[in-house]
């Protein structure tokens, strides 16, 4: 009893010391598929995996691990730049029968999943995903360990100095342009509103949990990923959608400047994804990409008809690709926005970069 007791407080004392001497003991990621490590592998009916070839070409083992990419993600990017292992799927780290999974929440968890929406209800089981209120209901669960662990006081100094980044919005964007229902019921203006509405509430409910650094990356171009171009006259970005995606990383960028007179003590980190990629998108030989047009691995007009799947066919040099599949970037994409994001300057990042927001 005494022993385990101390054993605690040992454990306790040395994961203060490991925080005091990083600059960020942890970082916490909500997203979907751009920055999915895995969880979705963990849903059961979904199909909106990435566990098949030839997703995870490019890793080490060539084996596909849940990244929806050829190989790093920008969730692995971003971990390394401020010196964290990946944090690790919470699915993964809560699944019983993995046997070797000793839980440990500190470093960090990966909520997002692939397919997940801001405003996300229910979706049919096959298409299953955990949308950002399950994803903050999971973080619930994580903060009562952490305080169990660290105590309160602990604990609200371990989340205060960690990053909570966000990658999310794309599917809400591509969901309403794909429902006719959607758009009888309400305008593309009430609906980019409220998806600022719903990740404002998110930003208030963690806040309430001690966080105060958060990294928020607005939607990309999405409009010029292959599957959009697909039903374009020439192949060009769809303009709509990338209008209502700017639409709405607008209204987030002043709903975060409201939010930070509100919530006293908070930093954050704003990244323009909208402009990094267009960049790519608009001239690829600065960046060293050769296509961006079409998908790396697919099939049909752009090899957009199709995921990423076994029956696809693929590209053999898969960095001169800004897109591995039809909506997805490659990892060569992902490592250049995450420097971006990172140490990118004011255009890229406001009103700090990550890098800054770290150091405060
Ligand atoms: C799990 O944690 C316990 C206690 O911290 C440790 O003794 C054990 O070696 C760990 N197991 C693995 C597989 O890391
Ligand atoms: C939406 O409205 C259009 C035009 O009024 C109509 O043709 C379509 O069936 C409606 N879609 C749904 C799902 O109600
Ligand atoms: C971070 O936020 C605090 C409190 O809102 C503010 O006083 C400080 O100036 C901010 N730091 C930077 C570098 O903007
Ligand atoms: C692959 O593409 C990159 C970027 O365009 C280029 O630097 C590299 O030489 C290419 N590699 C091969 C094997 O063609």
């Amino acid at each position: 009893m005494e022993c385990k007791v101390l054993l605690l407080t040992f454990f306790i004392i040395t994961s203060f010391n490991l925080s005091k001497a990083q600059m960020v003991p942890a970082m916490f990621l909500f997203g979907d598929s751009l920055v999915d490590v895995g969880n979705n592998n963990y849903l059961k009916l979904s199909i909106a995996k990435a566990d098949l070839p030839y997703y995870g070409i490019d890793l080490p083992n060539q084996k596909a691990n849940g990244r929806f990419t050829n190989g790093m993600n920008a969730a692995d990017f971003l971990a390394e730049k401020l010196g964290l292992p990946t944090a690790p799927p919470y699915l993964f780290l809560v699944d019983e029968s993995n046997e070797n999974n000793n839980v440990s929440f500190l470093n960090g968890v990966n909520f997002a999943s692939g397919g997940a929406r801001i405003w996300g209800g229910k979706n049919h089981p096959l298409s299953q995903s955990i949308h950002l209120t399950q994803q903050l209901d999971y973080f619930s669960i994580v903060y009562k360990d952490l305080y169990k662990q660290l105590g309160s006081s602990g604990a609200k100094n371990h989340l205060s100095q960690s990053i909570f980044t966000f990658v999310i919005g794309s599917n809400d964007i591509f969901r309403y342009f794909e429902s006719s229902d959607l758009q009888n019921k309400t305008t593309s203006l009430q609906y980019v509103d409220s998806m600022v509405l719903s990740i404002k509430a998110i930003l208030k409910r963690l806040y309430g949990f001690a966080a105060r650094k958060f990294v928020i990356a607005g939607i990309g171009s999405i409009g010029c990923c292959p599957a959009r171009r697909r039903v374009t006259k020439n192949e060009e970005c769809h303009e709509e959608i990338n209008f209502w995606s700017d639409k709405y990383n607008k209204g987030l960028i002043s709903m975060l400047q409201e939010l930070k007179s509100v919530l006293k003590g908070i930093n954050y980190s704003y990244f323009d994804t909208y402009k990094a990629l267009f960049d790519l998108v608009q001239r690829p030989a600065a960046y060293g990409f050769v296509e961006v047009k079409a998908a790396c691995c697919g099939l049909g007009t752009l090899n957009a008809e199709i995921f990423c799947l076994p029956i696809a066919e693929y590209c053999s040099n898969r960095s001169d690709y800004v897109f591995f599949d039809k909506v997805h970037p490659t990892e060569a994409a992902h490592r250049i926005l995450v420097d971006r994001m990172f140490d990118g300057s004011l255009q890229y990042a406001f009103p700090m970069n990550v890098k800054q927001l770290i150091a405060i």
